[in-house]
C-alpha cells in the first residue's frame, strides 16, 4: 500500500497539517488512554474520528471522545446521521489513517480472518489507507500462540503493529501486553504520516560533541547536546531515508531504526565517516567536533604539580571538508554555530568547506537547549526558519534538504 501525503514545509507542528484519522477503540482496560490520544492529535490539527466498538463503551464513553474530538462519535453500523447505512464506507474515505487503540486480540482475530460483524471491523476492511493497530491485553493472552499467528498473518498483509510494551498490568501481573502510552503513539502517527522525501536515499548524520582525551581521565570536549543532529537523524528515517548517525558522547536516546556508530574523538569520528561516505547520497555534519587535540595524551593521569601546564594541541582533520571535496561527493551539508556576525561568517564557511547548504545558528541560543532558530545558506540566498522546537525544525530542515538535493541530483543527472 503506498502512501503519499502532501507536503507541508511551513506548518507549525511540522506534521500533520489538515490529517484526517479515524481512532478505532475496542474494549480493553487501555481504552482510558485513547481519551489522551485524542487530545494530543486534536492540539496538533488533526481531524479525529472515533469509532468505538460495543464493548468498549464499558470501559469509556462516547461522550467523552466526543467533547475531546469535537466530532460525533459512531458506535453502530446502523448510524441514521449517515446516508444509505453506508457509516463503514463513509469513514473509511477521505481517511488518511485508521489507528485502532486499543486493539484486543479478539479484535486482532478478527482483522486477521477477515471477519467484519461491526463498524470498526467492517470499516477496517473497506479502508484504502494504512491502518495502525496498537495491540492491548494480558500476557498470556498476548503469548498465546493464536493471538501470534494473528499478529504475523497482519504484519504479512501491511498492517502496522505499534507496541505492545511489557510492564505492570491492569490484572496485577507483569509482562508483554501493555498499551503503548498515549504519546508513544502518537509519536507513531506523526512519523507515519510524514512524506517519504527521502525514500531511497541513504543519509549520514553526524551528531553531538567529539571528546579529545588529555589523560585516562580528563578531556577536552563542547557543550552539544546532540538533540539537532538526533532531530534531523528521526526526521530523515520519517522521510524514508536509511540513515547511518554517526554520534559523539551524548545523553540521548537513540532512534532504533538508524545505524548508530557511537564515537569519541574526532579521529574515530573521521574514520566511521570515511567508512560510510560513499554510500552515502546525502551528509549532514551537525557534529560539533573538536578542531583540535592534544598531540600527546597521557597514558597515566598527570599528577598536579606547582608548576603551568603546556598542553600543545595540534589541528584535527576537517570531517566536512573532507566529504566535500571526494571526487563524487553525497550532497553536502554544514551546520555553523557562531557566536556573533551569523551570516558573515556562515557564508565564509559555506564557501570555504565547498558545500551546497550551510545551517547557521547563534551558539548561546542552541547548545542544549529544546528549541532554536536557524538560517539556511544556499545558492538561492538566505532564509531564516523561526523559532521552534528541533524536532519540527529538524523535519523542515529534511524537507527542504530532500527539494535541493532532488534538483542537485536532476542537475547531475
Ligand atoms: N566540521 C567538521 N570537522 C571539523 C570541524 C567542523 O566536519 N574538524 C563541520 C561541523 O560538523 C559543521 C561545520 O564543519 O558542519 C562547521 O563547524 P564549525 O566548528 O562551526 O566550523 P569550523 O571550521 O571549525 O570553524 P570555527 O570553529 O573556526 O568557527
Amino acid at each position: 500500500m503506498v502512501y503519499t501525503p502532501t507536503l507541508c514545509f511551513s506548518c507549525e507542528s511540522g506534521v500533520t497539517d489538515s490529517k484526517r484519522i479515524v481512532l478505532g477503540i475496542t474494549g480493553g482496560i487501555a481504552a482510558y488512554k485513547a481519551a489522551e490520544l485524542v487530545r494530543l492529535l486534536v492540539k496538533d490539527g488533526v481531524e479525529v474520528r472515533v469509532v468505538m466498538t460495543q464493548a468498549a463503551c464499558g470501559f469509556i464513553t462516547p461522550a467523552t471522545l466526543q467533547a475531546l474530538s469535537n466530532k460525533p462519535v459512531f458506535t453502530d453500523m446502523w448510524d441514521a446521521r449517515v446516508s444509505d447505512n453506508m457509516a463503514h464506507i463513509e469513514l473509511s474515505r477521505g481517511t488518511d489513517l485508521i489507528v485502532v487503540a486499543p486493539a484486543t486480540a479478539d479484535f486482532l482475530a478478527k482483522l486477521a480472518n477477515g471477519l467484519a460483524d461491526d463498524l470498526l471491523s467492517t470499516l477496517s476492511i473497506a479502508r484504502e489507507c494504512p491502518l495502525l493497530v496498537a495491540p492491548a491485553m494480558n500476557r498470556q493472552m498476548w503469548d498465546n500462540k493464536a493471538t501470534q499467528r494473528n499478529v504475523a498473518q497482519l504484519a504479512r498483509d501491511g498492517v502496522v503493529i505499534l507496541g505492545p510494551a511489557s510492564g505492570d498490568q491492569a490484572c496485577g501481573e507483569v509482562g508483554m501486553g501493555r498499551m503503548l502510552e498515549a504519546q508513544q503513539i502518537f509519536n507513531e502517527i506523526n512519523s507515519f504520516l510524514q512524506p517519504k522525501l527521502l525514500a531511497g536515499s541513504n543519509v549520514l548524520i553526524t551528531a553531538g560533541p567529539t571528546f579529545e582525551a588529555i589523560d585516562p581521565v580528563r578531556g577536552i570536549t563542547n557543550r552539544s547536546s546532540g538533540k539537532m543532529g538526533y532531530a534531523i537523524a528521526r526526521a530523515a528515517l520519517d522521510a524514508g531515508a536509511k540513515v547511518t548517525l554517526v554520534s559523539g558522547p551524548t545523553n540521548i536516546d537513540v532512534p532504533s531504526a538508524a545505524h548508530v556508530e557511537r564515537v569519541e574523538s574526532t579521529n574515530e569520528m573521521f574514520t566511521a565517516v570515511k567508512k560510510h561516505a560513499n554510500a552515502a547520497d546525502i551528509f549532514i555534519g551537525v557534529a560539533a567536533v573538536a578542531d583540535y587535540r592534544v598531540e600527546k595524551t597521557s597514558k597515566q593521569k598527570i599528577k598536579k604539580t606547582n608548576r603551568d601546564l603546556n598542553l600543545k594541541l595540534v589541528p584535527n582533520p576537517d570531517i566536512l571538508a573532507w566529504v566535500a571535496a571526494l571526487p563524487k561527493p553525497p550532497f553536502c551539508v554544514g551546520f555553523a554555530a557562531e557566536s556573533q556576525k551569523l551570516h558573515e561568517y556562515a557564508d565564509a564557511k559555506r564557501r570555504r568547506k565547498k558545500v551546497p547548504l550551510m545551517v547557521a545558528n547563534l551558539a548561546q541560543d542552541a547548545i542544549g537547549a529544546d528549541d532554536n532558530e536557524i538560517t539556511l545558506l544556499d545558492d538561492s540566498g538566505i532564509q531564516t526558519l523561526p523559532r521552534a522546537p528541533k524536532t519540527v525544525l529538524a523535519r523542515q530542515l529534511v524537507a527542504y534538504i530532500a527539494k535541493l538535493y532532488s534538483s542537485d541530483k536532476t542537475r547531475i543527472s
